[in-house]
């Protein structure tokens, strides 16, 4: 229900800090221990790669949910979209591994690969909100998201929920494992604390409704650039953009701009940079130097111990692979504020369902 709430999707955002809270309770015990079935455990481990197979927000969830699993269990992963997979099938390796990310579980294009995953006797999971759903039946496990019913056609607590139940999956093989980095990881922990600076964030909606009219009351277009983990946030910070508010809106690797994109940035052509990663920032703000002085309206993204005074959001500081489900939270209001200000409805943008059942 959504209650007092004008519409789901803002409503959605604002259980993020709950969903996290029952991630942990779900998927670790008391002591901070992971607590996900060993069957799939023993799997991943024994597998040579894991391929994550996915649409849309839940592909875009895929790249995060990358980058922590190969730090935690030194296993490569390889993301890719479903509907590109199905008919095109990579050579794979000898142990492949495939996990399906879907939160309605019913995604055409992903059953599609896991059909065919199936005739081939590959394990799988699927990750999903929904209990009982195509995809969930028909892999070999599954973990469920814990996200509550999402309603909204924009994905906004679904991409969490994915992001940190892979985080917990990422620790619970790195710890079998024996892997130091993910020995170290509290992952209980490091959730808690994310759960609490979402909450910060959320609290931030009238100063991001105010920086959005600044920004994209009148524009046509708009760019998300960012490096690393910050470039996957991009990519789903731009799909939110456009699915609902009609921005058009892209999402690019921040280094990339030179060798082609640049020459779209116009006088006032806003463009969001994500900095929240110690390695990059530093050419990350470089190249929104390189914008600015071709005329874009920079907004900044920044975490607290890398931000500069004129940044426009800044973050408090989480453990360096979980950033994204702090710096998506801002993206998904920037998205929520557009739609508002344009009259559109927020819950139910046109051309768009909420679950896509065919390829
Ligand atoms: C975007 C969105 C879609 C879905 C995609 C996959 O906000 O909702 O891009 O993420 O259709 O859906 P699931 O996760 O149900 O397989």
């Amino acid at each position: 229900e959504k209650g007092t709430y004008p519409y789901y999707m803002l409503k959605e955002i604002d259980d993020q800090p709950t969903v996290m809270r029952r991630v942990v309770q779900e998927y670790t015990d008391s002591f901070g221990e992971t607590v996900i079935n060993q069957e799939i455990i023993d799997h991943v481990t024994d597998s040579d790669r894991i391929y994550i197979i996915a649409c849309g927000t839940s592909y875009n969830a895929g790249w995060v949910g990358k980058a922590i699993i190969e730090k935690m269990t030194n296993t490569p992963v390889e993301v890719h979209l479903s509907s590109e997979f199905g008919y095109n099938m990579p050579l794979l390796s000898e142990k492949p591994f495939f996990i399906f990310l879907s939160q309605s579980g019913e995604t055409a294009d992903s059953r599609q690969v896991l059909v065919q995953a199936n005739e081939f006797s590959y394990p799988s999971l699927t990750l999903t909100n929904v209990a009982g759903s195509t995809l969930s039946r028909e892999a070999d496990y599954t973990l469920l998201l814990h996200a509550g019913p999402e309603i909204a056609v924009a994905s906004t607590k679904a991409y969490t929920a994915q992001i940190a139940v892979l985080a917990v999956l990422a620790k619970a093989v790195g710890d079998h494992k024996g892997n130091q980095s993910s020995l170290d990881f509290d992952i209980a922990h490091e959730l808690s604390v994310i759960a609490a600076v979402m909450e910060t964030m959320i609290d931030e909606k009238m100063v991001i409704s105010q920086l959005v009219e600044d920004y994209l009351a009148t524009t046509r277009n708009a760019f998300y650039i960012g490096r690393g983990v910050d470039y996957y946030v991009s990519m789903e910070a731009s799909l939110k953009l456009k699915e609902i508010s009609y921005i058009q809106a892209e999402g690019f690797a921040a280094g990339e701009l030179k060798h082609g994109t640049i020459a779209l940035i116009e006088e006032g052509t806003p463009v969001f940079g994500v900095v929240t990663d110690k390695k990059t920032a530093a050419h990350t703000r470089g190249n929104l130097k390189e914008v600015e002085s071709r005329g874009a309206h920079n907004f900044v993204i920044s975490l607290q111990s890398l931000a500069k005074e004129t940044d426009q959001v800044i973050i408090p500081d989480v453990h360096p692979l979980l950033t994204p489900l702090v710096s998506i939270i801002p993206t998904q209001l920037i998205a929520y504020f557009a739609t508002l200000q344009r009259g559109y409805d927020v819950d139910k943008p046109r051309n768009l369902a909420k679950s896509v059942t065919v390829e």
